[in-house]
C-alpha cells in the first residue's frame, strides 16, 4: 500500500531539516529574481555544475534591471559552457518584458509568470513556492521519479495521461505549510536519495510508503523513455587568425549555439577549401587541428578544426555580426565550450605545438576530445 499523496509531506520534511540541502547559493537570499535565475539555471542542468555559474551571473546582474539593461552578448558570455542557450535568451527577453509590461518587479501572479519566456508551469510554481512560500505544484525530473517510484506510476514518463496523473499527485501532495521546504525537499530527495540508478532505499523516509519499493520494482519505474540511436554529426570550423586575433560570427538566435559567437562553418573540407581559396587566395596555408568531439543530449558533434593565418585584420568586420576576438577564452562575448577550448588551445599554440593533424582529408591522426 502506498502512501495517501496527504502524507508524503509529514515524512519529507522531519528529512528535509536534518539531511536536505540548507546551504545552495540561491537559498541564502531567497527573492523571486534568485529564484527564478536559478531555477532556470537548474533545468537540466546538475545543481554543482549551476553554483559558480549561479554565482557570477549575480554578481554582474544582482537584479533584474541590470539582467534588463545588459547587452545580450555579456549574458551569453556569462552562460558560456552551461548548455541550452535558449534559455539565456529567453531570460534576458523575460527581464525586458517585466521592466516593459510589470514595473520592473518579477510578477507575483502564476498566470502572468507562466506567460513569460522560458518559465512552464514547474518553474512558476517553484519560483512562487520557494520564494512567497505559495502552495504551488512543481514537476521536474527529480520530482516525477519520486512520485512515479511512491505512487507506481508505470507510464510516468512515455504519455500524456501519465504525466497528468503525476502532475494531479504533485498538487495532492503539496503542503498548505511548509511549501518551500516542502519543495526543496522534494527535490533534494529525487537528487540524493531517489536517484534514477541505485536509489538509496535505506535512507529514504518515503521507503515504507513506497509501491515500487514494496513490489521490488524501484529499477524499473520510472520506465526509461524510447529514445532515438544517438547520431554523430560532423562539421568544419574555420579559425582565421590574425595578430592574435581571431574571426568569429555571431549564430542566427535559433538552434543550438543561437546568439553565441562561433568560426565560419562548412558541412566538408572542399566547401571550406574553396572558401579559404576565395577568400584568402589560393595559395593561403591552412592547418588542420585534431577532432574535437562534444557532446550534445541527443548526439555528438565531431568538429574538424582548420586553422589559416591571415597578415591583417581586413574588412571582414564591416560585414554584419562578424568581429575580431582577442584569443583566449575570456572574450567578451558567449563562445560554445568547445570553441573556448579550442580558442584556449590556439592562443597557447604560439608558445607550443596545438594537437595538429595533417591534412589529408582522412581520419584524423589523434583520437576525440570529449567535450
Ligand atoms: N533543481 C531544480 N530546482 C532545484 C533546487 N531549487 N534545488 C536543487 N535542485 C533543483
Amino acid at each position: 500500500m502506498s502512501l495517501a499523496p496527504e502524507a508524503l509531506a509529514a515524512r519529507l520534511l522531519p528529512w528535509f531539516d536534518t539531511r536536505g540541502r540548507h546551504d545552495l547559493p540561491w537559498q541564502a537570499d531567497a527573492t523571486p529574481y534568485r529564484v527564478w535565475v536559478s531555477e532556470v539555471m537548474l533545468q537540466q542542468t546538475q545543481v554543482e555544475t549551476v553554483k559558480p555559474y549561479f554565482e557570477r551571473f549575480l554578481a554582474r546582474f544582482p537584479d533584474l534591471a541590470a539582467l534588463a539593461a545588459a547587452p545580450q552578448d555579456e549574458v551569453m558570455r556569462l552562460w558560456s559552457g552551461l548548455g541550452y542557450y535558449a534559455r539565456a535568451r529567453n531570460l534576458h527577453c523575460a527581464a525586458a518584458e517585466v521592466v516593459a509590461r510589470h514595473g520592473g518587479e518579477l510578477p507575483e501572479s502564476f498566470e502572468a509568470l507562466v506567460s513569460l519566456p522560458g518559465i512552464g508551469r514547474s518553474t512558476a510554481g517553484a519560483i512562487l513556492a520557494l520564494s512567497r512560500g505559495e502552495r504551488h505544484a512543481i514537476l521536474d525530473g527529480n520530482v516525477k521519479r519520486v512520485l512515479a517510484r511512491v505512487f507506481l506510476v508505470e507510464d510516468a514518463a512515455v504519455s500524456s495521461a501519465g504525466l497528468k496523473k503525476l502532475w494531479a499527485l504533485s498538487e495532492a501532495a503539496t503542503p498548505g505549510v511548509r511549501v518551500a521546504a516542502y519543495t526543496q525537499a522534494i527535490m533534494d530527495l529525487g537528487a540524493t536519495v531517489c536517484t534514477r540508478a541505485n536509489p538509496a532505499c535505506g535512507r529514504c523516509p518515503l521507503a515504507g510508503g513506497c509501491a515500487a519499493f514494496a513490489a521490488g520494482r524501484t529499477a524499473e519505474i520510472p520506465a526509461a523513455r524510447r529514445r532515438a540511436p544517438r547520431r554523430l554529426k560532423c562539421t568544419h570550423m574555420l579559425f582565421v587568425l590574425s595578430a592574435g586575433r581571431v574571426l568569429l560570427e555571431r549564430r542566427p538566435p535559433q538552434g543550438i549555439w543561437g546568439g553565441l559567437w562561433a568560426p565560419a562553418e562548412f558541412a566538408d573540407e572542399a566547401a571550406l577549401a574553396a572558401f579559404v581559396a576565395a577568400r584568402y587566395g589560393s595559395a593561403a596555408p591552412r592547418r588542420r587541428l585534431a577532432t574535437v568531439r562534444h557532446a550534445f543530449t541527443h548526439f555528438d558533434l565531431d568538429i574538424e578544426p582548420w586553422v589559416v593565418a591571415v597578415a591583417e585584420a581586413g574588412g571582414e568586420v564591416a560585414e554584419g555580426e562578424v568581429r575580431w576576438v582577442e584569443l583566449g577564452a575570456d572574450g567578451p562575448v558567449g563562445l560554445p565550450a568547445p570553441v573556448a577550448r579550442l580558442l584556449e588551445e590556439l592562443k597557447h599554440g604560439a608558445d607550443g605545438p596545438v594537437r595538429e593533424t595533417r591534412p589529408r582529408g582522412g581520419r584524423p591522426r589523434e583520437g576525440a576530445v570529449p567535450g
